[in-house]
């Protein structure tokens, strides 16, 4: 697998993904508002699908209904087709760790379509699921929290994609 769409790519854990491989000679897509995909439009969510579907690894770790699209639409592009997703989730859909209700409910809907799809879908694409706890990204500076290394976690995501033929990574909680 040579090539990578990292949603978030301007994130603390998307520009780390991107940045790393880069480092591994991996084509790269990122994809954020900034340069013009905002994912909570279904139409650009689609378009932008239907462009990137010879891809070989969408690593999607946006929010929301945004996030949602992204996935649901590539899901559609690569089914049945050798390829890999990685969602990324939240600690929070176990208990209440956010300032917004939205975020975990969010969340919540994200776990129960890849849980779905997992169980019902064919063999390929791989859907893998990681629910970090905190980490150090922008996005919790201002957390009093523990956090672990977004580096660490941008690792862990690295290893779930390069064992996808040894086993599947389905849902893992991670926090420090
Ligand atoms: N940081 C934590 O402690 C923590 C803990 C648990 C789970 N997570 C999850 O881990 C993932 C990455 O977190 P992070 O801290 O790296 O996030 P982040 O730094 O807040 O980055 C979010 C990224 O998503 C992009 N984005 C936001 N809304 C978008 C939209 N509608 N369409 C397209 N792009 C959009 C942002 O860029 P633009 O503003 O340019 O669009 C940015 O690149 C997220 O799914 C988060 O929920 C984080």
């Amino acid at each position: 697998m040579k090539s990578v769409i990292v949603t978030g790519h301007t994130g603390g854990l998307g520009s780390l993904l991107t940045q790393k491989y880069k480092e591994r000679d991996w084509c790269t897509f990122g994809a954020s508002r900034s340069n013009g995909y905002d994912f909570v439009d279904p139409t650009v969510a689609q378009n932008f699908c239907e462009q990137l579907r010879g891809y070989d690894v969408l690593i999607n770790t946006i929010t929301g209904i945004g996030q949602r699209n992204v996935f649901e639409k590539m899901y559609h592009e690569w089914y049945s087709k050798q390829k890999v997703i990685v969602n990324i989730g939240s600690r929070a859909t176990q208990y209440h760790m956010s300032p917004s209700l939205y975020y975990g409910a969010d969340k919540a809907a994200l776990d129960y379509l890849v849980n779905s799809v997992q169980v019902t879908g064919p063999k390929w694409p791989a859907v893998l699921h990681i629910r970090p706890g905190y980490f150090d990204s922008k996005r919790s500076e201002h957390k009093p929290n523990p956090k672990m290394k977004t580096e660490d976690v941008a690792d862990i995501i690295m290893w779930m994609v390069d064992s996808v033929d040894k086993f599947r990574v389905l849902d893992m909680v991670i926090s420090i």
